[in-house]
């Protein structure tokens, strides 16, 4: 920020900018202001080309990014595709060796790590602002153990970890990866204000109840929230700064982006939730984060064993995937629930398939990235036959369809990758349940 000296005020002037960039106004005032000639208008200049630079180097920064959110989303995509089968099959083996204990643990072990990669591809992906999200009721509580649990192992011996997590706690209406992105920033951050001597990283979450009116220091609105408070002992946050430091890209790291808090402060926002945080210069840092609790209709919240119970069928699916372990293991998980089942790899096979004997599909299930047709185009010539088939959509990611648009893009269900098989059964199941309606409009 240029701040010169001015030489009628004590205060130094500072200087309005649009996006960071002095306007000629500025200039113009600027020289208005400084008549009295004791001011170095060259020192002046030097500011603006320094702060030219660093303008220069945000913007690379900022393309360096997207070029690495390019380069991640591809990468993520293959990634996506290769857990969805293992996950998948995880689910099932657990299911199986359900009465050998000894096999449980380690199995259950794995589907652990293999959903935690699963997560991190989320985050990559929300990252370069590609993620789905999947809001849905979320319990913290165990989120946060999870955190913990990854932290400790992360961080050096001479950083205690206290905890105080209240199981009673109702739920949040969130993305979950989001509450893992929250908690690990904020612990990272404390981790590193502590970094050069013995501290304690202060971890709890509890519900609070803000009235209106009420004596709290926080302007949300009233009602309940989910408070997660993330107290550290490190080096705290300098008078000089302590309004910088939710600016996107604020670091006072060597390696920091600066963009943690800001993009936290963003997603807690976009809950109708809020960040606090109370700091001082060798006395810690405290930060709660307050998101919005959810409150659910019991018959809401559906059990695994009711949708197993009615995802059965005898139907005829049309399952179509570029990737062969995907269509090998969804074909087998519908067959054992007993569907009849045609697999194809490609959608132009799988089209002129539907298109010879369109009367023996009752349903089709099919990727949305395939090559040389994709799901979406393969959805609408296979409409056009039949109408009344309905037509589901999976994808880890796309620009062109998602939850919010695919009944506008014509097709009847969306899925996302990687999913639980109890997903795409239900999905099915209510799908072929459904009365057809037929529309002049469509
Ligand atoms: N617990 C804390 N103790 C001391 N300073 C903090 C703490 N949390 C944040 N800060 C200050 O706020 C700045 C901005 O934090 P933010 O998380 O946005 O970015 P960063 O941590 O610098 O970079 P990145 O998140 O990419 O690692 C930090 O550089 C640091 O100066
Ligand atoms: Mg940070």
């Amino acid at each position: 920020m240029v701040t010169p000296a001015r030489t009628e005020d004590k205060e130094p002037a500072q200087y309005s900018k649009a996006n960071g960039i002095p306007s000629f106004f500025d200039y113009f005032d600027f020289l208005r202001e400084n008549q009295s000639g004791r001011f170095d208008f060259f020192l002046y200049l030097t500011h603006l080309e320094q702060e030219n630079e660093e303008l220069r180097h945000q913007l690379q920064q900022t393309q360096k990014m997207e070029a690495i959110g390019e380069l991640s989303t591809g990468i993520v995509h293959d990634f996506n595709n290769i857990l969805h089968p293992i996950i998948g099959n995880l689910e099932r083996l657990i299911e199986k060796a359900a009465p050998d204990i000894t096999l449980q643990r380690p199995l259950k072990n794995i589907l652990k790590g293999a959903n935690r990669a699963s997560i991190l591809v989320k985050q990559i992906l929300s990252f370069s602002h590609r993620a789905e999200l999947e809001i849905t009721p979320v319990k913290i509580q165990p989120i946060i153990r999870e955190v913990i649990k990854l932290s400790r192992s992360t961080l050096p011996a001479n950083i205690k970890i206290t905890r105080a997590i209240d199981d009673d706690c109702g739920p949040v209406m969130v993305d979950a990866t989001h509450i893992y992105q929250i908690a690990m920033n904020l612990i990272t951050n404390a981790a590193h204000a502590m970094r050069h001597e013995d501290g304690i990283l202060d971890i709890a979450l509890k519900e609070i109840q803000i009235m209106e009116n009420g004596p709290q220091d926080v302007s949300l609105k009233p009602g309940a929230y989910i408070c997660l408070c993330i107290a550290d002992t490190g080096e705290g946050i300098d008078d000089s700064i302590i309004n910088r430091v939710f600016e996107p890209y604020f670091t006072t790291k060597k390696t920091g982006t600066g963009l943690g808090l800001s993009v936290i402060s963003r997603i807690v926002k976009s809950y109708g939730g809020d960040i606090y945080f109370t700091s001082a210069s060798g006395r810690g840092s405290f930060f709660q984060v307050y998101i919005p609790r959810c409150y659910l209709p019991s018959n809401n919240i559906s059990s695994t064993g009711d949708a197993q119970k009615n995802s059965h069928g005898c139907e005829s699916i049309l399952l179509v995937d570029d990737d062969p372990f995907i269509v090998e293991f969804e074909q087998e998980v519908f067959e054992d629930y007993g569907y009849r089942v045609t697999s194809f790899v490609s959608s132009l096979d799988a089209l002129k398939g539907f298109k010879s004997r369109p009367g023996d599909f009752d349903i089709v299930l099919c990727d949305m990235t395939m090559p040389n047709m994709t799901g979406l185009a393969m959805a609408i010539e296979i409409k056009q036959v039949r109408p009344d088939v309905p037509v589901i959509i999976s994808t880890g990611f796309s620009e062109i369809i998602n939850k919010k648009n695919y009944q506008k893009m014509g097709v009847d269900g969306f899925l996302m990758k990687p999913g639980k098989p109890e997903a795409s059964l239900k999905l099915i199941r209510h799908l072929l349940d459904k009365p057809y309606k037929f529309s002049w409009e469509s």
